[in-house]
């Protein structure tokens, strides 16, 4: 009977002894660890940029680079709340706007986004509705209100500059002519290391007055991170001895991620717990792996654009019919087909390449180029999923294109 299943599982938990977690927060993505390991240049560096706010100067703008998971949120809220703390035993405040240019409805748009600095300044504004002009105005207004240093710290500024561009950038660097009292400087913060070389060099040259690139971790920094956490977040003796250096090596495998390292030891410990054992061993650490690539992938196909799914499908159907790799143009016949079924109208053969490209760039699908010598070239396509993920990524995409 189901019910005493589920009585059983509970009771089960209730019973067992397992201890593993002391603190799972510790673990979490919002935490905040005190000490950071293996960034103290960083931290120095750009205290030493942002600590002429303290007597009342603007300091260089900054651009920070790094790929995903090297620390730069991390440093850079630690560093701007230490400063403010600070300057508020001084006699030049400085204040602190952070904006994390992901969110959305938060700062997906230039609206958006000055509503959101106003918000932060204490002045609510309605989603929508004022001319962008007469927000700016507001948002000046607010800012030369005092005798300050204000840092605007633009976090993921690349998920914005790839919807509106970079004008509001040029924009923004501009607005200290408008200012008598205060002083804004800027931190824009990417890990899209292409960003740079997007944007408009007048934007650029003021937004990098300062640069700082954040390199990935090595494993045995990871080691340190990992230890860190764990010592707040299980209970002495939970971890058997190779499971940090693991989720330590799998980590730096992959671009040196701080975020990776974290996630495969939590989720190891959470293995580890509902399988109600006392320890957390080398094994949970795999699980965790396989865990982590299912979701990533799932979530990955999830939330490619439509046409993109659409020639992911055609992938799948043509490799069924053929029963070996394929290649682009009998791809393309497929993904008409699929268009038309659905309603969408299909892109040229080249953009078709372009996301075929992609999904081989997500690891999705394998893509291996061939010179077809005066035809040019093609990719030979192979699926290169394991298979319970393939499993699942049929049954999306076929809901989704073959729903009747
Ligand atoms: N040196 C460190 N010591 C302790 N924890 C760290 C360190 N570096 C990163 N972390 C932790 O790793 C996770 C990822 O770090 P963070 O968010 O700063 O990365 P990021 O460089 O901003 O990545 P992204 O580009 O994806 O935004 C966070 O949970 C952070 O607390
Ligand atoms: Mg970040």
């Amino acid at each position: 009977m189901p019910q005493t299943n589920l009585q059983s599982i509970f009771q089960n938990f209730i019973k067992s002894p397992t201890k593993i977690f002391k603190d799972r927060n510790a673990l979490s993505v919002n935490f905040t660890p005190s000490t950071i390991p293996h960034r103290e240049k960083q931290i120095e560096t750009l205290a030493t940029i942002l600590a002429p706010s303290l007597k009342g100067s603007k300091p260089s703008n900054v651009f920070i680079y790094g790929t995903t998971g090297t620390g730069k949120t991390v440093v850079t809220k630690y560093v701007t709340q230490e400063l403010e703390k600070i300057s508020l035993q001084s006699l030049n405040p400085v204040k602190i706007l952070y904006v994390n240019c992901k969110m959305k409805k938060v700062a997906d748009t230039e609206y958006r986004l000055i509503a959101e600095l106003c918000r932060l300044l204490g002045q609510e504004v309605p989603f929508t509705g004022l001319p962008t002009e007469q927000l700016y105005h507001l948002f000046f207004k607010l800012i030369d209100a005092r005798k300050w240093v204000v840092i605007i710290v633009l976090d993921e500024i690349d998920a914005l500059v790839k919807k509106i561009g970079d004008e509001f950038l040029y924009n923004f660097t501009r607005i200290n002519q408008e200012l008598k009292n205060a002083k804004v400087s800027f931190i824009g913060i990417t890990n899209d290391l292409n960003l740079i070389q997007m944007l408009d060099p007048r934007v650029k040259s003021s937004l990098g007055e300062e640069e700082m690139l954040f390199p990935p971790y090595n494993a045995l920094e990871l080691q340190d991170i990992l230890k860190q956490r764990a010592k707040l977040a299980f209970y002495d003796g939970v971890l058997e001895e190779d499971v940090i250096p693991k989720c330590a090596a799998l980590a730096a495998q992959e671009h040196g991620d701080a975020r990776k390292a974290l996630d495969l030891l939590r989720v190891a410990g959470e293995i580890a717990e509902r399988q109600n054992e006392s320890k957390v061993t080398s094994k949970h650490v795999d699980m965790a792996r396989k865990k982590l690539a299912y979701e990533r992938i799932v979530e990955a196909v999830k939330t490619l654009p439509k046409h993109s799914k659409a020639v992911f499908w055609a992938i799948i159907k043509t490799i069924d019919e053929k029963k070996e790799s394929v290649q682009t143009g009998d791809v393309y016949k497929f993904y008409e087909d699929v268009c038309k079924n659905t309603g969408l109208s299909p892109l040229t053969q080249r953009r078709v390449s372009d996301l075929i490209a992609e999904l081989d760039m997500l690891g999705l699908i394998n893509g291996r180029v061939i010179s077809k010598g005066r035809y040019g070239r093609t990719r030979e396509i192979t699926l290169n999923l394991a298979s319970d993920v393939e499993k699942k990524v049929r049954e999306l995409l076929k809901t989704e294109f073959e729903s009747d």
